[in-house]
């Protein structure tokens, strides 16, 4: 792919407040690319924070050396069933409701994901994940984005003077689908969970911009409230990060990859007919750095 490439980017939203949040790629096979069509693909994600690939025809392999190309990976994260990723393939995360011989072959199963950074419980969270769809229910299971810089930029002063120099506890006990992560015992108290504190504001190291940083809702806590204070301010925070206004959400095809920008995004899906079939392969890109303030 050459460097015509640049005028294959289309931004998904362009009458909404954020305009630039979100593009698709047109007319692209991912398994084709040069070395400058990446760079201009790489530049697109850091500026649209997330991009949409249809009509990808990717094998594991293939989708592993286009994630590599962005860096190392990291394996896929432990979930409710222990550790499940494609055979041999640790990198591939198996995001499934089917089962298979009585096991799921996958996580997060049909129900609603709830709003999340992936991995945001570690030390140093992936820097970006893709998500590649290989079976879809005929309805349901759509996925959401938000922007955690218009989240940042729409907060009022005083909430603004109040997250910066915070630090945030990103919960490790709870999966998005609301499951244990398998060895893990649930602890009542936030602040005695397993999980990673990181700045609440952070600036992308990338773009320079700044960004809210809340990982996931449930058992989060702001370092340095009581409880009851945390609760209050973090539903406070994540009204404004999760305004409709601000969100876009994607109904997949087979064939569709999307890759987001773990750091100053937000994800969640809709349930979804528990008995259809939806298959998705996500890889995940090693952070290079701890979000910072
Ligand atoms: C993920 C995730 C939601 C979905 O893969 O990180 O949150 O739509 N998936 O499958
Ligand atoms: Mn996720």
């Amino acid at each position: 792919m050459s460097s015509t490439l640049s005028h294959n980017i289309k931004p998904l939203r362009p009458a909404a407040p954020n305009p630039g949040f979100g593009a698709e790629v047109t007319a692209i096979d991912l398994r084709a690319i040069d070395d400058a069509g990446f760079e201009t693909i790489r530049q697109a994600w850091i500026d649209h924070q997330f991009l949409l690939f249809r009509g990808q025809s990717l094998t594991d392999h293939d989708l592993i050396a286009f994630s590599r190309r962005f860096g190392e990976l990291d394996h896929a994260p432990v979930q409710e069933n222990g550790q499940r990723f494609v055979p041999g393939l640790p990198e591939i995360y198996i995001v499934s409701n089917v089962i298979q011989d009585g096991a799921a072959i996958g996580s997060l199963g049909a129900g609603e994901a709830v709003w999340h950074t992936d991995m945001s419980y570690l030390p140093k969270p992936p820097k970006a994940s893709m998500l590649y769809a290989l079976e879809i229910p005929p309805s349901g299971g759509d996925t959401s984005f938000c922007d955690m810089y218009a989240a940042f930029d729409s907060l009022p002063d005083n909430l603004r003077a109040r997250a910066t120099g915070r630090r945030v506890k990103h919960d490790g006990t709870y999966n998005s689908g609301g499951y244990i992560r398998q060895g893990v015992t649930p602890a009542d108290d936030p602040r005695e969970a397993p999980g990673a504190l990181h700045p609440l504001v952070c600036i992308h190291p990338e773009s320079g911009r700044r960004m809210l940083y809340l990982g996931r809702r449930r058992m989060a806590w702001i370092e340095g409230m009581d409880l009851p204070e945390s609760a209050a301010f973090l539903d406070e925070l994540w009204a404004y990060a999760t305004e409709p206004a601000l969100c876009f959400t994607h109904r997949w095809r087979v064939g569709d990859l999307v890759l987001w920008d773990n750091r100053c995004t937000m994800h969640r899906r809709d349930p979804f007919d528990a008995t259809a079939r939806r298959i998705m392969h996500r890889t995940q890109i090693k952070g290079a750095a701890p979000p910072a303030a």
